[in-house]
């Protein structure tokens, strides 16, 4: 087995947040060391609920959840509630908590993580920077502590989906996305940044789901537009029904949205590379976000042709192969499913 590497994770759990966590608590090769709860997806108490109730439905102990500020840096909070639902979780209903959040903050949470692990630490944010950013200002050193940072946020050349150009995790926040940028020029170790542009090539099908329910023994009929709203799962897996009712929700927004009866996996994509690097291929360029623009505002660039100058700052990711995504992906959320069945 491949040693156990200490891994942070900062999220605003909605559902592809929790298929992250999931992904990361069935990977033998991690050992998740804190979660920090962002406001985006929904309020951060909403986020903080579903960290702390995921961890109760996979048996997960010992890892600290913290709660993290509850707005942006300088943006009213924005949430997407019509995305992931009411709660976060689609029409997944998660047990109660069986575990207290932190008495510290989620900033504080990544630089304990960071001082702990001083040069091991792989951090990944799959939310609004909001909290990253607090961090960095706490403990400038943070971009020489950790050993990787992977943030799902942006689009690279590439439509948003929230704004015309924008993607949601910037778009919330664009300061802390710029300041974290900012934050890591210079850096031996630059971020890993995966955009929209490589993420939505990544869709979950009711045929991949369901192979994912076979994974974990508990075999399902594959997911239809033409389902009554809101069908409930029936698999025998807990794990599997949360996650099942979870996708539902997020199948039927993008089926409304006209993407077809799918969804993105966005930031389980993120946790797979930041355990394994080597399944995306990457760019380096230099990266900035627009803070004024009157349409533009949160559009993330990627100077590819050095015109600012600038030495590159971050190490964009351009291609991916999805079936081995999903191919490691159901082994690894199959087998952990099958073994809390
Ligand atoms: O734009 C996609 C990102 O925004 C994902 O992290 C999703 O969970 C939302 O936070
Ligand atoms: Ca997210």
């Amino acid at each position: 087995m491949r040693p156990r590497r200490p891994v942070f994770v900062d999220v605003d759990t909605g559902v592809d947040d929790a298929m992250a966590l999931a992904y990361l608590f069935g990977s033998e090769d991690a050992e998740l060391v804190g979660i920090a709860s962002t406001a985006g997806n929904v309020g951060v108490r909403q986020v903080c609920r579903n960290n702390l109730g995921l961890l109760a439905l996979c048996g997960v102990t010992g890892v600290p959840v913290s709660m993290g500020s509850a707005t942006p840096l300088s943006a009213p909070l924005r949430t997407a509630e019509d995305t992931h639902g009411p709660q976060g979780l689609g029409y997944a209903r998660l047990p109660e908590a069986n575990s207290e959040l932190t008495t510290y903050d989620a900033a504080e949470a990544w630089v304990r993580a960071a001082h702990a692990h001083p040069g091991e630490l792989i951090g990944v944010a799959t939310g609004p920077l909001t909290n990253l950013a607090l961090a960095l200002r706490a403990e400038p050193a943070l971009p020489r502590l950790l050993a990787r940072l992977v943030i799902m946020g942006g689009a690279f050349d590439y439509r948003g989906n929230t704004t015309p150009v924008a993607e949601w995790n910037v778009s919330v926040d664009p300061e802390s996305a710029a300041e974290v940028f900012a934050g890591w020029n210079g850096a031996e170790n630059l971020p890993i940044v995966l955009g929209l542009n490589l993420t939505e090539n990544v869709a979950m099908t009711p045929e991949l789901l369901s192979r994912l329910a076979g994974a974990a023994g508990s075999p399902s009929t594959p997911m239809s537009a033409a389902d009554a709203r809101g069908t409930v799962s029936t698999a025998s897996n807990p794990l599997i029904r949360v996650l099942e009712d979870a996708m539902r929700f997020y199948f039927e927004f993008h089926h409304d949205q006209g993407e077809g009866y799918l969804a993105h996996l966005h930031d389980p994509l993120a946790a797979a590379v930041a355990l394994d690097t080597e399944i995306v291929r990457y760019r380096a360029a230099p990266v900035d976000v627009e803070l004024t623009g009157t349409l533009t505002r949160g559009m993330t660039i990627a100077d590819w042709s050095r015109r600012w100058g600038r030495e590159p700052n971050a190490v964009i990711g351009v291609d991916v192969d999805p079936a081995a995504f999903f191919d490691r992906f159901i082994d690894r959320v199959g087998a952990f499913a099958k073994r809390l069945g």
